[in-house]
């Protein structure tokens, strides 16, 4: 890890009410003021957005959750990368496993949406990851399930992506059998999927590259097992659900993390 760490918010469709947004992203904001050493994005629903920007400190940079490809148009129900970028918004989470689930999304999709969202020079947060368990086996090789999900999600995700623009994308690395379970990954195996999503990234462009790609992990992240995921498995940050709705934890989460 390199830089500061990334700590990314996906607040999902979280909380109910805009009061309780404010009241948790004030939490965040006191935090905020004494916070130099993370780079804290907030991944609120569209709704929330606009007006959290207005009342968040300078530091803490937002995000979110998803977008459609296109700039405008007839789209019922859509937003777009441009429409984010104005707003000041400045990542949008993509491929997001529950997206992928409920909603369909393909790889194709996720293509598309990830292009736009790099032209409109904002960062994608690509997330990937296998369904089930085990996917490692224990002498370290990764088995067929995590090098095929993951390998195939990331080379679909990038088609025709120049290596111009890949320096602002981050890839979470997200099993789906850790997301919401309070079963995290270890750090060994988010090591291992760290190296192996480098190793596909030096294949499809070059190692300067591949090195250049912020690479964090998601999936029941906590403050109690935070800095042994990121320090302990060399991850360049976290990508956040359930703990980042609860203010305490979330800002424990933080100041972990900045040590
Ligand atoms: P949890 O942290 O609740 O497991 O959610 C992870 C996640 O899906 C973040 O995008």
């Amino acid at each position: 890890m390199n830089n500061k760490p990334l700590i990314i918010a996906n607040w999902k469709m979280n909380p109910a009410t805009f009061e309780e947004a404010e009241r948790l992203l004030n939490t965040i904001n006191k935090e905020m003021g004494r916070n130099e050493n993370a780079e804290v994005v907030i991944c609120p629903p569209f709704i929330y957005l606009s007006s959290l920007l207005s009342i968040a400190k300078d530091n803490l940079v937002f995000g979110a959750q998803d977008c459609f490809w296109e700039d405008k148009g007839a789209y019922t129900g859509e937003i777009s990368p441009l429409m984010l970028k104005k707003l000041g918004s400045q990542y949008v989470i993509i491929g997001h496993s529950e997206r992928r689930k409920y909603f369909q999304e393909t790889d194709q999709v996720i293509n598309r949406k990830l292009k736009a969202i790099l032209k409109a020079r904002l960062n994608p947060v690509l997330c990937v990851g296998e369904e089930a368990r085990d996917s490692f086996d224990s002498e370290g090789r990764s088995l067929d399930e995590v090098s095929l999900v993951i390998g195939e999600q990331v080379e679909k995700a990038l088609i025709e992506v120049s290596p111009a623009w890949i320096r602002n994308l981050v890839i979470a690395y997200e099993p789906i059998w850790a997301i919401g379970t309070g079963n995290s990954c270890s750090s060994d195996d988010a090591m291992r999927a760290t190296l192996f999503i480098r190793k596909i990234l030096t294949k499809l462009y070059d190692r300067s590259i591949a090195e250049k790609v912020k690479i964090i992990y998601g999936g029941s992240v906590t403050s109690q097992n935070v800095v042994d995921l990121v320090e302990g498995a060399n991850m360049d940050g976290v990508l956040v659900g359930g703990a980042s709705l609860n203010a305490s934890e979330f800002v424990k989460i933080m100041e972990v993390l900045k040590k």
